[in-house]
């Protein structure tokens, strides 16, 4: 949603009219939900969110609760807990279904993080469809984390990776993109959101491409999940895998999304408890949909407290919420810019809140360095992004990645941070 900001309301511009709506969202508010921002005198400036989001009360203490009270292991108790615990975790499970707009709760597959999502993919779909010959696209601007599963694939089946390149705005080229689509392609995997660049990828057009190719599509949202509304159906993608951490929930969660019909033709990831049916010691049977996907006792309060997070996000206005973001976004990039020889990394049209930059002849960790001792949290290095770092000729760089629950004073501890770190550098 195009937004305005105006003085101290904050107005979003409706879709197709031109007509201004005062929006319900209140940052100040929302900091107070959060206890690390406030928790000492001197105010944290967490600007690391990309990384790992920081956790609302409601998160919090949903977990001090679970534990103090309710705590079982799932699916296999007959004891009260257990079945709360159980009715809990899988309530959990329709929650993200609802949140993601999947058709089915058995669409949701528990996992410990995006990480973990792909290589579910890579090695399941991807070890049972992939032969020598065959083709997958990834982007340029991938986290390692998409990247390494399908090199690993390539290097066991004899398929090919083939890369969509990024421009020197941190664009994907799509023109590229679709002259690499061909009858050999197996699967396209690209991230929603770029965590170095901001960039937000066109995913909707990149699926209908694959599609008309008979292309399944994997999007890695661990970024995506945080600053779009996503509606996986209306999307249409295949697969969309995202962290609970970054969504301000519990860390070791995370959430595979995938189509029933391509789900139910792939074999199991890992095996072991919880996801057979029968075992005799010379062959096992397994589960229907989500378990045989899920082996072993899963994060149960992991689950819980992400269906929390999500709780949380639906009952803040999401869309006035991506504004403030993108009011900051903008704040920051125009006095990031007033800084003299710092050079931003990626200033593609439509961007996320999360922005990257070097400053000549100042490595970026000790621009990190210079910023933790005003206790302003930033990201530096390589982001897990190495190929994107080797394309922009920058070893790292200084990362801030901005949520909803930062305001205007954090940008501008950072801007005058900055300023401190030139003048010592001069
Ligand atoms: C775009 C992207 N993909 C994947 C990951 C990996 O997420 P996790 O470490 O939670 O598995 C990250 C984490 O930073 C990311 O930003």
């Amino acid at each position: 949603m195009p937004c305005l900001y105006a003085a101290d309301k904050r107005y979003a511009r409706t879709g197709a009219s031109s007509e201004l709506i005062m929006l319900t969202f209140n940052p100040e508010k929302i900091r107070n939900d959060f206890p690390i921002l406030t928790y000492s005198d001197s105010p944290l400036v967490y600007l690391d969110s990309a990384a790992s989001a920081q956790k609302p009360c409601v998160v919090i203490d949903r977990l001090d609760t679970l534990y103090r009270r309710e705590y079982s292991s799932v699916h296999r108790g007959v004891h009260r807990l257990s079945e709360h615990a159980t009715a809990q975790f899988e309530a959990s499970r329709v929650s993200i279904q609802k949140f993601l707009n999947a058709q089915y709760a058995h669409e949701i597959i528990f996992v410990r993080g995006t990480t973990e999502a792909i290589n579910l993919v890579a090695s399941s779909y991807g070890r049972t469809q992939c032969r020598a010959g065959d083709e997958l696209i990834i982007s340029a601007m991938e986290h390692h984390s998409n990247i390494v599963p399908w090199q690993i694939l390539c290097q066991q089946t004899g398929a090919l990776l083939k890369i969509i390149p990024v421009d020197t705005q941190g664009q994907l080229q799509i023109d590229v993109y679709k002259n690499l689509l061909s009858p050999r392609t197996k699967l396209v995997a690209l991230t929603h959101v770029s965590n170095v660049l901001g960039t937000i990828n066109p995913i909707k057009q990149i699926i209908a491409l694959a599609h008309q190719n008979n292309t399944p599509v994997l999007i890695d949202g661990a970024q995506g999940i945080v600053h779009t509304q996503v509606d996986v159906q209306d999307l249409d993608c295949d697969f969309y895998a995202f962290s609970g951490h970054k969504l301000f929930g519990p860390s070791g969660i995370g959430v595979l999304y995938g189509k029933q019909n391509l789900l139910e033709a792939m074999p199991p990831y890992q095996t072991g408890g919880g996801m057979i049916t029968t075992v005799n010691l010379e062959q096992s049977q397994y589960r229907e949909l989500p378990y045989r996907f899920e082996a072993g006792t899963p994060s149960i309060a992991g689950a819980i407290g992400l269906a929390t997070a999500i709780d949380y996000l639906n009952q803040i206005d999401r869309a006035a919420a991506h504004c403030h973001e993108q009011m900051l976004l903008h704040m920051l990039t125009d006095n990031l810019l007033n800084i003299p020889k710092l050079h931003l990394i990626g200033t593609a049209e439509k961007k996320a809140s999360i922005l990257s930059f070097v400053l000549d002849d100042v490595h970026a960790h000790d621009i990190g360095t210079i910023l933790a001792a005003s206790d302003i949290a930033v990201r530096v290095g390589h982001h897990c992004c190495m190929p994107l770092m080797q394309q922009f000729h920058v070893p790292a760089t200084v990362r801030a990645s901005l949520a909803f629950y930062n305001n205007q004073q954090d940008i501008e501890a950072l801007i005058t941070a900055l300023h401190t770190v030139r003048t010592i550098f001069k």
